[in-house]
């Protein structure tokens, strides 16, 4: 029973470590804290805190992510006081330094807040996910929502269209990707980190472009970022805007992707029949010569916002025969962020999208 109370309280504290990387708010992370330590915040945790999750943290950190700190540890530090256990001195340590160095520069990166997302590693046998990393991608996203429109935040489908993607590899191994309203870049991340062999991740929004460009470089991926869609490209992984409405049939065809992704791109009525162009001119079936290519697929993640909305894409699909089939139901995509408070994955869905027979 010690060994197994013992075991808990290292997956709690990795959990809280975890969290607060993924910046996730500060009653979350205070939540997990009181959690690791039993009910308290322990001297052990507030150690650990001081130890493992500030000393770990980008050394480069943005305005945003200072002020997140120094929230987290104001929080920390007044539950603390008010409770039996004492303050360890490193905390106020850490608070003084936080308060007293890189007052606010709001230019530039300072607007985005750094965000690491680290998957879990696991089986695809219901069990738990193991307290292993397979993946950790940083992140800069918008603090506030008003930048860049809605693709510099961090979508729920996102987050489970990658998790999809780290669980069945196999279907994206050696395989050319191509995703549509890539915001600020995470399905690119998990398509190069699981070997596909081309990953070509677009946006309309150009502010969300420059943004996703910044994160492929913060994670070290080689890319390339032309002005649209028909400049060619060698690079294996590469950003490019692309408008919906603007794209052409001519300019889409050339691109021959093997697998088509989207996270959370059905919520405007009147962008869905421009959407659904680009999905059947991607998806068209393309030969090589004499050999026939296996026919492309798309995956698509979404939240059904509005049923109005979204039986509106299924008519529109329909109507430029699309198959839409919704395989979340009967596909095991294993919760691999077990630690974020604020990822609620039970509303998303994932669509199979294919050119019907
Ligand atoms: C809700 S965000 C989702 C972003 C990202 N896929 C995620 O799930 O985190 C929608 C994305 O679609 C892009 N988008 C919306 N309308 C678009 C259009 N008409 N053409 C191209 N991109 C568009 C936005 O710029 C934004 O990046």
């Amino acid at each position: 029973m010690e060994g197994e109370g013992s075991m808990n309280d290292s997956k709690q504290l990795f959990y809280l470590k975890l969290a607060f990387l993924a910046t996730e708010p500060p009653n979350c992370i205070l939540s997990l804290a009181i959690e690791a330590g039993g009910g308290s915040i322990t001297p052990q945790v507030q150690n650990f805190i001081v130890k493992e999750c500030l000393g770990e943290t980008m050394k480069e950190t943005t305005a945003n992510n200072r002020a997140y700190i120094r929230g987290i540890l104001q929080k920390i530090i007044s539950f603390v006081e008010a409770s039996s256990v004492s303050v360890v001195d490193c905390l106020y340590e850490e608070l003084a330094h936080y308060l007293t160095t890189g007052k606010e520069d709001l230019q530039g990166i300072n607007h985005r807040i750094c965000r690491e997302i680290s998957f879990l590693s696991s089986d695809l046998n219901g069990k738990d996910c193991s307290n292993s990393v397979n993946l950790v991608a940083s992140l800069l996203c918008s603090s506030n929502m008003l930048e860049g429109d809605t693709g510099c935040s961090l979508w729920p489908s996102s987050l489970f269209l990658s998790e999809f993607i780290l669980s069945y590899p196999e279907i994206f191994t050696n395989k050319s990707c191509f995703e549509v309203g890539s915001g600020v870049g995470l399905v690119g991340i998990a398509l190069n980190h699981v070997g596909a062999s081309k990953v070509t991740l677009t946006d309309g929004d150009l502010s969300s472009l420059e943004n996703m460009k910044a994160n492929l470089e913060l994670n070290k991926l080689c890319l390339n970022v032309a002005s649209d869609i028909t400049c060619p490209s060698d690079q294996k992984v590469e950003c490019r805007h692309l408008a919906w409405e603007l794209a052409t049939k001519a300019e889409l065809k050339d691109q021959q992707p093997d697998i088509v992704l989207g996270a959370d791109i059905i919520y405007n009525p009147e962008c869905i029949p421009h959407l659904v162009r680009v999905f059947s001119n991607l998806l068209e079936e393309k030969s090589f010569g004499e050999v026939k290519k296996e026919a492309p697929v798309a995956y698509i993640a979404t939240i059904i916002r509005n049923l109005d909305t979204f039986n509106y894409f299924l008519n529109v699909a329909c109507e430029s025969r699309l198959s839409v089939v919704d395989i979340t139901s009967n596909t095991n995509v294993p919760n691999l962020l077990p630690y974020m408070c604020t990822y609620d994955r039970s509303s998303v869905h994932l669509l199979k999208v294919s050119v019907s027979e």
